[in-house]
């Protein structure tokens, strides 16, 4: 075919005849790869426009961005394979996105990538009553799990203030925690099968949810925390727990965390229904009723609050209140096992991360300390971000129960890098994780050697290299 030659604008006036080999110089040669995928999703299901792909190339805090090939939503297992395939035939890394809450940028695009939203993957199963178990599609969010089991007197082990949004795909791919840890575990303990597919389009896993099957490595627990790195998960065969209908909750003003984390063995050892203890520190209580237009309603000079929850089948309001009575005597305590009431505690720790991103785009650090140094560490790193940057505002909140610290900084700038590697190194140092719960996205890879060792991280790169050995999932995520 001789080559078209050059053309200017203008060339040609309306009802010229138009050579053959004519390309018009803003023309766009139509992506073989996208075509393709339109032929096996159908069109609807492949974005292309610049504003239909807006919402899923930007992540939930604002800070991390970049543009897709183009967005794909796949409905099944079958889809999924489907589309990989073709992905793997053309070289095209994709990134899996759920709900998009993700906190540590794994979940957009760096630039370029083909976005697999699992949105679509919203099969839901009849409730497994005799295992206590449940079948659902990767992309069904946490709240409507919880919605469908709860009908037959179950519920999900994990929660967290992104249920509405966050999927249970995603909470397997990050090993979410939540709330409900110290009573249940994380993410990974409530997978009891998985369903996924590979970088070359293989399906693998299974969805019997045995609770014994010793057949070599756990696939789940492989995937439960690899952000999208080794597979996209499509189903998930998950555990449940029972409903317990009848919850307290109590919101305690502490003198200090010395105090709160001494409070925590009664309150584990004297409520057998203990079901989640929330620490908010000063900065976070003042901001959270800032943002909800509210006045805390216990005293507001407390150095450390905790938001407890007790739950059961009969109201546990008299064990709570009983256990407090005897071991925070002096303390000012709200307390309440009325829906409305409840709620209104609830929102004051629900709502610290919207409150945060209201406020401005924040440096977040997921850290997890033992509990003896939890309260000394803690000091340090607040003595560190201080003097690192005189001016920006810390926001500490969290799981106390497991030591995981939620340190949000506002207006760090600059600083933000010199305080992240001030305070993960600190953290290191005092025997904690520099990710709790969040995972490590495209934000710490860089601190994967300095957290688990090079012999360490270079068996994980071999794991992923086998797995994905052109680097199609989610390049950038997790490994260095
Ligand atoms: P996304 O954000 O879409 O993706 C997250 C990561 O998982 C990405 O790397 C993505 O590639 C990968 N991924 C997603 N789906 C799949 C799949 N099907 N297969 C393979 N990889 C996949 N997290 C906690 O742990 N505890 C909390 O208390 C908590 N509270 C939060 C509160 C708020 C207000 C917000 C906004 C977030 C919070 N998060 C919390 C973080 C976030 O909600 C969790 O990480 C959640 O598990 C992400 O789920 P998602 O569906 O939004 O995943
Ligand atoms: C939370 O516990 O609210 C979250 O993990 C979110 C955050 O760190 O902002
Ligand atoms: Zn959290």
């Amino acid at each position: 075919m001789t080559q078209p030659r050059d053309h200017q604008p203008g060339d040609h006036q309306p009802g010229d005849r138009i050579a053959p080999d004519y390309i018009a110089p803003d023309y766009i040669a139509p992506d073989p790869l996208v075509a393709a995928l339109a032929e096996s999703l159908g069109v609807a299901n492949v974005l292309t426009d610049a504003d239909q792909r807006a919402g899923y190339e930007t992540d939930w805090t604002g800070r991390f961005h970049g543009e897709s090939r183009c967005v794909i939503r796949p409905a099944s297992t079958a889809d999924v394979a489907a589309v990989i395939r073709l992905c793997a035939d053309h070289g095209a890394t994709v990134v899996p996105q759920g709900g998009n809450t993700g906190l540590v940028g794994g979940s957009v695009p760096r630039g370029g990538e083909v976005v697999l939203s699992t949105r679509r993957l919203t099969r839901l199963d009849a409730v497994d009553i005799a295992a206590g178990q449940v079948t659902v599609g990767a992309g069904v969010t946490i709240a409507a799990v919880r919605e469908h089991v709860r009908c037959v007197g179950y519920d999900v082990a994990v929660d967290f203030g992104a249920r509405d949004s966050a999927t249970i795909g995603g909470a397997m791919a990050t090993n979410a925690g939540g709330s409900r840890v110290l009573r249940f575990g994380t993410m990974r303990s409530q997978v009891a099968g998985c369903e996924a597919v590979l970088a070359d389009g293989a399906v693998i896993g299974s969805l019997a949810g045995l609770a014994k099957e010793t057949i070599g490595p756990h696939l789940p627990s492989l995937l439960s925390g690899s952000e999208g790195t080794l597979a996209i998960i499509t189903m998930i065969r998950l555990r449940l727990v029972p409903w317990y209908r009848e919850t307290a909750t109590a919101l305690v003003a502490l003198p200090s965390l010395v105090a709160a984390v001494e409070l925590l063995p009664t309150l584990r050892n004297a409520l057998p229904h203990l079901d989640s203890v929330e620490l908010l520190m000063p900065s976070a209580m003042e901001l959270v009723c800032e943002h909800l237009q509210r006045t805390c309603p216990v005293d507001d000079r407390a150095g450390a609050y905790l938001l407890i929850e007790c739950a059961d089948h009969a109201d546990p309001l008299d064990d709570l209140a009983g256990v407090l009575a005897a071991a925070a005597p002096d303390s000012s305590t709200a307390i309440a096992s009325n829906p409305s009431m409840r709620a209104q505690l609830v929102a004051l720790r629900d709502n610290v991360t919207v409150a945060i991103n209201h406020t401005g785009t924040p440096l977040k650090l997921d850290i997890a300390l033992p509990l003896a140094v939890l309260a000394a560490t803690t000091a340090e790193i607040e003595r560190i971000i201080a003097e690192l940057a005189p001016g920006a505002r810390l926001i500490n909140f969290g799981h106390l129960a497991e030591g995981n610290l939620h340190l949000n900084t506002l207006g760090a700038g600059e600083a933000s890098g010199a305080i992240t590697e001030a305070v993960l190194q600190r953290v290191i140092d005092a025997g904690g994780v520099i990710s709790a719960e969040h995972g490590i996205g495209v934000a710490k890879t860089h601190w994967l050697v300095a957290q688990r060792g090079a012999p360490e991280v270079a068996a994980l790169t071999a794991i992923k290299h086998s797995l994905d050995p052109n680097g199609l999932l989610n390049p950038g995520v997790l490994l260095p």
